[in-house]
């Protein structure tokens, strides 16, 4: 018999045997770990009591009969549930730091029910009664380890008594932790135009007695390469790289819906055919089209009925990076996933890119009504291969609603590279830029240049609320790992001092043949039979905002003043601006055509375009929410349109 058998018998007087069963008094370290174990389980218990007059906490709950449990454990005397105390503990502590209590009481010191000092006080006394009383039922299983006797061999009980734990450990946490989140993303609310006062029922935005219709205004007959292609719009269940599944509406099942790469003077034909319950259109972003093909609801067609289909033709007159989208309910339907990129190469190859990227940066509205941003379908990392030494244009659309107001900031990182153009229109002689955030409003375009560097990848990052670059998501082109250090956000691209000088159709000398001002406005008010925030045009909303008369031939200025604290990116379709001069100042490098010009909070843009493009043509804000809230009004030839806006036709444009 050994010493510590004899130690044993001594100081228990009952049992001979000593075994997995045997039990025994608490030694001094167990009585710590007991005592503790107790008071913090009165603690608990008191918390239970005072927090079931406000509704109860399961939280609270849990932790109380956790320490319930592991105080019994202690004091039953038995080994082998001694040892289960350890797991007591330590799941006690894991209750402890994976509930917020002591950080959110000291980072909210007076809020409720996590904060306050003495909930932060309270919360110590337990962590320290929790931490002393694991320590010591730690002390006490390796005593009684020591003290182990013959009858079993020495690791059998302790053995036993981690698989045991263990196990019983595993359950008991795998029904605790909630089963994996599944976050939930709102249904998508159809479109549907509301009906009453205030709702117009079948307003003619043509003149009423024009010498020709929309519907005339059709592409020329050509001999051009034809590239004809289908999109179907149809309801589609989304998942995200995240894990997030969500609900949108999509061109062939993808949002961005399919990439159209067609070439400079190509005849364009696009047949939509639409399987969702509600009507489409597509609208040909930044496209001098004939207007005919212009897809506005209510302005240039009918939207499309669910079931039927329709046939866009037209020509591509420019080289560049474009978009497309629905044009009715525009502010839900391109929100919801109705879009996708239409990139056309010049008939005369200018530049030479052995990568051609595109990427359409997106808002959705993601779990919990909270922005969700992506990278055409992902919202993690997008990957494009590309070698040391390749060049690569890669051509960037926000096809976002912009909820903050304020426009999204792009960088490259891992290179300097050059904005070659911007809403598809060549920027002369670009410098090169390094980490510069590029400010993109919604629906505008950048396409940058570059060199891929002898080693490491090139990253697309965003900063959405502009105020920092995240990682996710991103596009990694090339070999290697995201950089982890992103750059801080320095001064932005400013496109007025971009590029150099060069000869160009207008210019701030021009002769204007009509000087249209533009305030950019917003109030509470009323639009379309609703009462809220409206954004208004000359103190307008849609459709009292008027309209600006052109005639062919003319060159027209536009002067933007914003009285905002807003960006606004305002549009116009079918043609092209110059700007002539941003904040006030003229350009001082390249000429800058845009069909989007961001006008920022209470600044002055004036821009100019040739009128040389027939038809009946929105001006909005591309903030959907804007356009939809009465940002909106039309850029008149003598034309008529045998479509109307209102409650009769369901047709609403934005
Ligand atoms: Cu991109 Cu009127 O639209
Ligand atoms: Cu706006």
């Amino acid at each position: 018999m050994s010493r510590d058998i004899q130690n044993e018998q001594a100081t228990n007087t009952t049992f001979q045997q000593i075994g997995l069963f045997t039990r025994q008094p608490l030694s001094q370290l167990g009585k710590i770990a007991f005592w503790c174990f107790l008071i913090a389980t009165i603690i608990g218990v008191a918390g239970v009591i005072a927090l079931s007059f406000d509704g109860g906490s399961i939280d609270a709950d849990i932790y109380a009969a956790t320490l319930l449990v592991t105080t019994i454990l202690i004091v039953s005397g038995l080994r082998w549930l001694q040892a289960l105390g350890i797991l007591g503990g330590v799941m006690l502590l894991y209750l402890y730091f994976t509930q917020p209590f002591v950080i959110e009481s000291l980072e909210r010191p007076k809020a409720d029910p996590n904060g306050g000092f003495y909930h932060f006080t309270g919360q110590l006394v337990l962590f320290i009664l929790i931490a002393t009383g694991l320590v010591a039922t730690i002390g006490t299983v390796l005593q009684n380890y020591h003290r182990i006797g013959r009858q079993t061999p020495r690791w059998f009980p302790f053995a036993t008594s981690v698989i045991v734990g263990l196990v019983v450990g595993a359950l008991y946490i795998g029904s605790l932790a909630p089963t994996a989140p599944v976050p939930t993303v709102a249904p998508l609310q159809t479109p549907k135009m509301s009906a009453g006062p205030g709702v117009p029922v079948a307003l003619n935005m043509g003149m009423a007695h024009a010498p020709i219709s929309v519907n005339q205004l059709q592409a020329p007959a050509t001999t051009a390469h034809v590239d004809r292609f289908t999109l179907t719009a149809q309801a589609t269940q989304l998942h995200l790289a995240s894990g997030i599944s969500m609900p949108a509406w999509t061109f062939n099942g993808t949002a961005p819906g399919p990439t159209l790469h067609v070439r400079q003077g190509d005849h364009v034909v696009v047949t939509l055919v639409n399987h969702l319950s509600f009507g489409v259109t597509i609208h040909w972003h930044g496209i001098r089209i004939a207007n005919a093909a212009d897809g506005v609801a209510g302005v240039t067609q009918d939207a499309v009925k669910p079931g039927q289909s329709y046939v866009y033709s037209f020509i591509v007159p420019d080289a560049g990076t474009y978009w497309y989208h629905s044009h009715q309910f525009s502010d839900v339907e391109t929100t919801n996933g109705l879009f996708g990129m239409l990139i056309v190469d010049p008939a005369i190859p200018t530049i030479h890119a052995d990568v051609d990227e595109s990427v359409a940066l997106h808002t959705w509205n993601g779990p919990n009504n909270q922005p969700l941003y992506t990278m055409n379908a992902t919202d993690q990392t997008l990957s494009q291969a590309a070698r040391p030494g390749q060049w690569v244009r890669l051509r960037i659309v926000n096809t976002a609603e912009t909820p903050s107001g304020n426009p999204q900031l792009v960088t490259l990182v891992g290179t300097p590279f050059q904005v070659i153009s911007l809403d598809g229109h060549d920027l002369n002689r670009p410098q090169w830029l390094t980490n510069t955030p590029l400010p993109i409003g919604s629906a505008q375009r950048y396409d940058l240049y570059f060199q891929m560097p002898a080693s490491g990848p090139v990253a697309l990052v965003t900063a959405a609320d502009g105020q920092s670059y995240v990682p996710s998501p991103a596009l990694v082109i090339g070999q290697g790992a995201m950089p982890t250090k992103l750059p801080a956000i320095t001064k932005w691209f400013d496109l007025s001092t971009y590029g150099e000088p060069t000869a160009d159709p207008i210019t701030p000398q021009s002769h204007f043949d009509a000087t249209y001002n533009i305030t950019l406005g917003n109030q509470m008010g009323s639009s379309l039979g609703r009462m809220g925030m409206t954004y208004t045009l000359n103190g307008k909303v849609f459709p009292d905002t008027g309209m600006i008369m052109v005639k062919e031939g003319q060159i027209i200025k536009l002067h933007f003043v914003n009285q905002t604290s807003l960006y606004h990116p305002m549009h116009l379709h079918g043609h092209v601006f110059t700007i002539l001069t941003a904040k006030g100042r003229p350009l001082t490098g390249s000429p800058v055509h845009q069909d989007t010009v961001l006008v920022p909070p209470h600044a002055t843009y004036d821009v100019a375009f040739a009128a040389n493009n027939p038809g009946i043509w929105m001006l909005h804000c591309h903030n959907f929410l804007h356009a939809n809230w009465g940002m909106d009004m039309m850029v008149m030839y003598d034309v008529s349109t045998p479509y109307t806006v209102g409650s009769a036709s369901g047709n609403f444009p934005d």
